[in-house]
């Protein structure tokens, strides 16, 4: 019997869904395996070496499924573990940082972005070397919001407490001039229309979803594994916190019903 090989996704919760989401919209004859970390995040506070080991984890889990590659969808990770996971599998492996990056560098027009991100994504610096990698022109400025993952996690991006987390937590870098702000956590374009309110529409927000659907679909067309066929996949999504929470984000974000299954981690 003929089993389509799947992209896996894996985040530290709910973000990489934004991932998801582009993924099913560019590429819908892709079957999709996901898993979102939900019982041990945020990974934004935790440290490098922790969030790799966590990583890892995840690897070895979706490894048993035969994917065909694997995408870290979410920022913190990609920093901490994307170059380890990298040397460790025999299938591509690609990350989010390098495609917002590209992203932001296609949008702005002033040389000026600003960054957002986890404590772990800013810490690691992985932005700012990606973006000046680049163009070393660029000026750059960063700042990491620890308070709006937990805020998507638990489902409330859509609530006026929101607007007060997101104008908190954005009140230093809205001095800047900048045209556009990435959204360096996968977690973020849940709370875009509530971002872009606060910080104002002249500037562009970038997400990295997009880019990143756009990147799979490069690396899967150069190795010759684009899906083929009529057949709609069914997509597989596993979580190791209350499948009850995913389901309800999942359901409001991807508008349709997922199959989902919890699993219990041993290290935690
Ligand atoms: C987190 O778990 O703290 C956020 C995930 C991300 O950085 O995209």
């Amino acid at each position: 019997m003929f089993v389509q090989q799947a992209i896996a996704i894996l985040d530290s919760g709910v973000g990489g869904l934004t991932v998801v989401k582009e993924v099913m919209r560019q590429l819908p004859r892709e079957k999709i395996i996901y898993f979102g970390d939900t019982a041990r995040a945020p990974y934004g506070p935790r440290s490098a070496e922790e969030v790799r080991l966590f990583t890892e984890q995840i690897v070895d889990f979706l490894i048993q499924f035969n994917p065909k590659m694997i995408v870290i969808a979410c920022n913190t990770a990609t920093a901490a573990a994307l170059d380890y996971i990298q040397s460790k599998v025999a299938i591509p492996v690609i990350g989010v940082i390098h495609p917002g990056a590209r992203a932001a560098i296609s949008t702005t027009k002033t040389g000026k972005i600003g960054v957002i991100g986890t404590l772990g994504t800013i810490r690691s610096g992985a932005y700012s070397s990606a973006l000046k990698e680049l163009n070393p022109t660029l000026e750059i400025v960063s700042e990491a919001c620890p308070t709006l993952v937990p805020l998507v996690e638990q489902g409330l991006y859509e609530t006026p407490e929101a607007v007060e987390v997101v104008r908190d937590a954005l009140k230093e870098i809205r001095q800047y001039s900048m045209d556009c702000l990435i959204l360096g956590c996968t977690h973020y374009p849940f709370l875009k229309p509530v971002i872009q309110t606060v910080i104002g529409s002249s500037v562009k927000l970038i997400s990295s979803a997009d880019e990143t659907a756009r990147e799979i679909s490069t690396v899967l067309h150069q190795k010759g594994k684009l899906a083929r066929g009529s057949e709609l996949p069914v997509h597989q999504f596993f979580c190791s916190g209350d499948p009850e929470m995913f389901r309800q984000i999942a359901l409001r974000w991807l508008g349709k019903q997922i199959e989902l299954t919890p699993i219990v981690w041993q290290i935690s």
